[in-house]
């Protein structure tokens, strides 16, 4: 499997606190990776620099590797083709991916305009397509809508199409499903699963939450005060966690966390 994010060794410091202290991991093509952990622990900090960013003042070493070119060495010319384009994040809250006084058609169009040669009918074309993908009904209505029509789970949805517009190499999750309900997360989970089939991007996926984790990553890390404390195989951890406190997180699980379950078929819209 081809590796597609590469981070060695990362360490981000601000004020001399250590926030992010020597981490290490690796995404490949087609793979969901899940990223755990307490808060304060890096993980947003971490996935942050896959776009180059860093909080003002902060200082970072190592590298993050995309495609074998360090984000932390780029020029910020560099840094703007990536985010959007070869990179994209989706974030916990869909309002901060989308803008709310603009329309659905204009959030799907813009960055492809902006960053591949097309036609504004060609990217309008991919919109119907991009909505399509994340399963929003009548999408030529979408199009012509605003946010605030949209209940959280379908805001998700466009956000994750908005993020896939210009198709990633790399798509970076960040709590995503934390603000939903249960069945409207199971709906976006079995979305993420199904797009890293029908996509080849390299998922890196953040949660806190090692049920979510269960049902979606193929491998897990798990960081605690800016150290990565376990990683493998995402079944193997949680069956057997080598780390007190990934113990300590799995043994926390409500009994009904039934591992290896698959979110339910009744699959809800909202
Ligand atoms: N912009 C910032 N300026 C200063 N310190 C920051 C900034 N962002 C994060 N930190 C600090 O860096 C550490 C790691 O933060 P980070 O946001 O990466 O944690 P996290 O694992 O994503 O937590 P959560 O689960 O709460 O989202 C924390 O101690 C946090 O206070
Ligand atoms: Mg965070």
């Amino acid at each position: 499997m081809s590796t597609l994010l590469d981070i060695r060794d990362l360490h981000i410091s601000l004020g001399g606190r250590q926030l992010v202290d020597g981490v290490d991991l690796t995404v490949s093509k087609g793979e969901i990776l899940g990223l755990a952990g307490e808060s304060g622990s890096g993980k947003t900090l971490t996935a942050l620099t896959t776009l180059g960013f860093l909080p003002h003042g902060a200082t970072a070493t190592g590298e993050v590797l995309v495609d074998g070119e360090d984000t932390l060495a780029m020029s910020a010319s560099q840094l703007q083709r990536l985010r959007g384009n070869r990179v994209a994040m989706v974030f916990q809250d869909p309002m901060t991916s989308l803008h709310p006084m603009l329309t659905i058609e204009r959030q799907l169009t813009e960055h492809q305009l902006v960053h591949r040669s097309v036609t504004k009918k060609q990217a309008r074309a991919r919109a119907v397509e991009l909505l399509e993908l994340v399963r929003i009904p009548d999408p030529e209505r979408a199009l012509r809508s605003y946010p605030h029509r949209f209940s959280g789970g379908m805001r998700q949805r466009i956000a994750i199409a908005a993020a896939l517009a210009c198709e990633p190499e790399i798509i970076v999750a960040d709590e995503i499903t934390t603000a939903l309900d249960v069945t409207v997360q199971a709906g976006i989970l079995r979305l993420l699963s199904d797009l890293r089939s029908e996509t080849d991007a390299a998922i890196l996926f953040i949660t806190h939450d090692l049920a979510v984790m269960n049902v979606l990553a193929d491998r897990l890390v798990v960081m605690r005060n800016g150290k990565v404390v376990e990683s493998g195989d995402c079944r193997d951890v949680l069956a057997d966690p080598q780390d007190p406190y990934t113990r300590m997180l799995v043994e926390a699980l409500p009994p009904a966390a039934d591992f290896g379950a698959a979110p339910s078929e009744g699959e809800d819209l909202r």
